[in-house]
């Protein structure tokens, strides 16, 4: 396993997400966490909307389980969803109050002390810098939270929250070889093209000035959770390319994918969403896979994306 530098923190650039674990029994996520911390896991990613709250309650009640000691893994969890109890979305909300009250439940939840980073999940229109940097500096101050990072925000909405001196670390983004918003725009500065379109506002070149730790979720995703895009049928060029690469590695083409996204410098980090055992133990093989710059962009170019 291969490790990054955030804040001091010695992070994995595997990360083991858990928005999936409500689906499963406490004895199978357990069984995850181990495969995991095996292979050399040591973050973990929740967030306070994940199952109502469950996949705190649970991950939780796991570590406990399993006298897993609270210095040997980084926990990251995220707030500033507000949801209705019967699911609905209801607002994004980064009012202090709100904040101060999401990590409260957080903590509780998670049965922890402290949490190690903390992300604002999706960006709130309604906020106001000094409002966030006073919840975190109070949250920071209580011991309660070590790191502040985001989600899904792009370089100027990033840049708001440091016109408050917020000190943001990491931002957690969608990107898969099926979900390139992120590097197409780079590739089409300046055309009449789609692709030219800038989706997330120069967050990648902006994260890498600045230090901040991209992380990407859904790796093995296509649209908004539309599907695998290991489904050959719908991604036929894609999957040769990977199956040829996993063979010369001798991994699964999943393992590809993450080593895929890994060998982008920007990127320190990808998070999982596996609950299978099996599928952890053979995805944790990418961090170790240092894919050639040729094979960055075969993989690229076999989604049907050009280069100009
Ligand atoms: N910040 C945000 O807005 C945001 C949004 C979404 C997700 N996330 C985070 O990102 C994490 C990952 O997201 P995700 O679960 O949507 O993405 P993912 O890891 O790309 O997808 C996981 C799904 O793919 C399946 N899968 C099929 N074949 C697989 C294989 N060979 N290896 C691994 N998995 C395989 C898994 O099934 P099995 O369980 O059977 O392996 C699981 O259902 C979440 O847990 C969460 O922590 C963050």
């Amino acid at each position: 396993m291969e490790y990054c530098n955030i804040k001091g923190m010695r992070a994995s650039r595997i990360v083991m997400g858990c928005m999936r674990i409500a689906d499963k029994t406490l004895p199978e996520t357990e069984k995850v966490i181990v495969e995991a911390m095996s292979a050399g896991v040591n973050t973990f990613d929740l967030a306070d909307v994940y199952g109502g709250g469950d996949c705190e309650r649970i991950f939780g009640v796991a570590v406990r389980d399993l006298e897993i000691s609270r210095k040997d893994y980084i926990l990251q969890t995220k707030c500033g969803i507000a949801k209705e109890a019967d699911g609905r979305i209801t607002r994004f909300d980064f009012s202090k109050n709100y904040i101060l009250s999401a990590v409260d439940g957080c903590l509780k939840r998670l049965n922890t002390e402290y949490i190690d980073m903390l992300l604002l999940h999706r960006p709130d229109t309604l906020v106001e810098p000094e409002e966030v940097a006073a919840a975190f500096e109070k949250l920071q101050a209580e011991g309660k939270v070590r790191a502040f990072g985001v989600s899904n925000m792009s370089a100027m909405q990033i840049q708001l929250l440091k016109s408050a001196d917020i000190h943001v670390v990491a931002n957690q983004v969608q990107f898969s070889p099926a979900h390139t918003a992120l590097v197409d725009s780079g590739f089409n500065v300046n055309m009449y093209k789609d692709e030219s379109v800038q989706r997330a506002g120069d967050c990648l070149e902006y994260c890498r000035v600045h230090g901040i730790a991209l992380q990407a979720w859904s790796p093995l995703l296509y649209g908004f959770f539309e599907g695998s895009l290991l489904n050959k049928e719908r991604f036929p060029q894609l999957n040769a390319e990977l199956d040829r690469l996993a063979e010369k590695y001798g991994c699964t083409s999943a393992a590809i994918v993450f080593a895929w996204i890994l060998r982008h410098p920007g990127f320190s980090q990808v998070v999982t969403g596996t609950t299978s055992p099996q599928h952890m133990k053979e995805l944790c093989v990418a961090a170790d896979i240092k894919l050639t710059r040729e094979e960055w962009y075969s993989i690229y170019l076999s989604t049907g994306k050009v280069l100009p």
